[in-house]
């Protein structure tokens, strides 16, 4: 293992959900999923350098909101890996020093947290130079949370199980998206039990679940069809939430909430649509934020860099 190579940055794209279906509760007491989940041009910067000098792993961020002790989903995945070279009797490597550049809203639905513990997966595999296969660095994704595995595979994927089992997918892009985030975040876990106690959507669009009809859908009916079974929970755990999911109704935007909230996504034909529809937002909610994004098509191996 070659302790001194250099530095490595990687980019954390994040995700949205072109549709989130749940299909019942699973005798964990998670939800099985059936989404279809969509890496975006929106992503953290995370970079790690070898810090002998150091005791442990730390972390720096330049977001003063985020917590960055032990219970960072980065920090955790570093552990994940030290634990498994560890039980292989393998030497421990050096602490790293670790800088992530978050921009992707914290609390959104857009992945960020699962986003960082990905790249943090794959910066380690380059950095210590891990030649796992495929199937262990998945296993960790999925101890880290559910939407780990997809953010480490990256590009669009059908996600089925907890999130973990994984099928690519090249259904029909909008060629970008307006991301409206409103300021309150939603904590994932409390969206899932607020659906589990029944606050259902009672109008979720009949959509062809086959494979087939979904790579034959066009973009714009992803957007007129959108579902996700979490909107009616999320509302009820954030209440500001209503009047965006009804502004977003109003206005006739084509999409949906992304997650377990409280991103709106609006499909749009051009970057400048949807940075329009962006700006339509944030007049009406002059809280809230927008991006406007294209997806991406690449898988997550290409965002890694080795700096000198
Ligand atoms: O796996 P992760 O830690 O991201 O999940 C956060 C919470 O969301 C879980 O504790 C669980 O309550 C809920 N969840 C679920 N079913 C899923 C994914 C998440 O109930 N498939």
């Amino acid at each position: 293992m070659d302790e001194n190579a250099g530095r490595v940055r990687i980019d954390a794209p994040g995700k949205i959900n072109l549709f989130l279906r749940i299909a019942g509760r699973r005798d964990d007491g998670y939800h099985e999923l059936d989404s279809l989940m969509q890496s975006i041009g929106l992503s953290d910067r995370l970079e790690f350098t070898a810090a002998p000098e150091r005791a442990r792993d730390e972390l720096a961020c330049n977001h003063p909101q985020l917590a960055i002790d032990g219970s960072n989903l980065i920090l955790r995945a570093c552990a994940w890996v030290r634990a498994r070279l560890s039980a292989a009797g393998a030497p421990p490597p050096p602490p790293l020093a670790i800088y992530l550049e978050k921009h992707i809203p914290i609390g959104a639905g857009l992945g960020g947290g699962s986003a960082d513990a990905a790249a943090t997966l794959r910066a380690l595999a380059r950095h210590w130079k891990l030649d796992w296969p495929t199937a262990v660095w998945l296993e960790g994704a999925l101890a880290l949370g559910s939407d780990v595995p997809f953010c480490h595979r990256g590009g669009q994927c059908r996600c089925r199980g907890r999130g973990e089992l994984l099928e690519n997918s090249n259904a029909a892009r909008p060629p970008a998206v307006a991301l409206l985030c409103p300021p309150q975040p939603a904590p994932t876990a409390a969206v899932y039990a607020a659906y589990a106690r029944g606050l259902r959507e009672t109008a979720s669009p009949a959509v062809d679940l086959t494979a087939e009809a979904f790579a034959a859908l066009p973009w714009q009916d992803w957007g007129r069809n959108w579902r996700n079974d979490l909107t009616a929970a999320a509302c009820a755990v954030v209440p500001q939430l209503t009047a965006v999911r009804n502004w977003f109704a109003r206005v006739r935007l084509k999409g949906g909430m992304s997650g377990s909230g409280t991103t709106f996504v609006a499909a749009c034909a051009s970057l400048a649509e949807a940075a329009e529809v962006g700006a339509c937002f944030e007049r009406e909610f002059p809280h809230g934020r927008s991006f406007a994004v294209e997806p991406v098509t690449a898988g997550a191996e290409a965002t890694v860099a080795t700096l000198a």
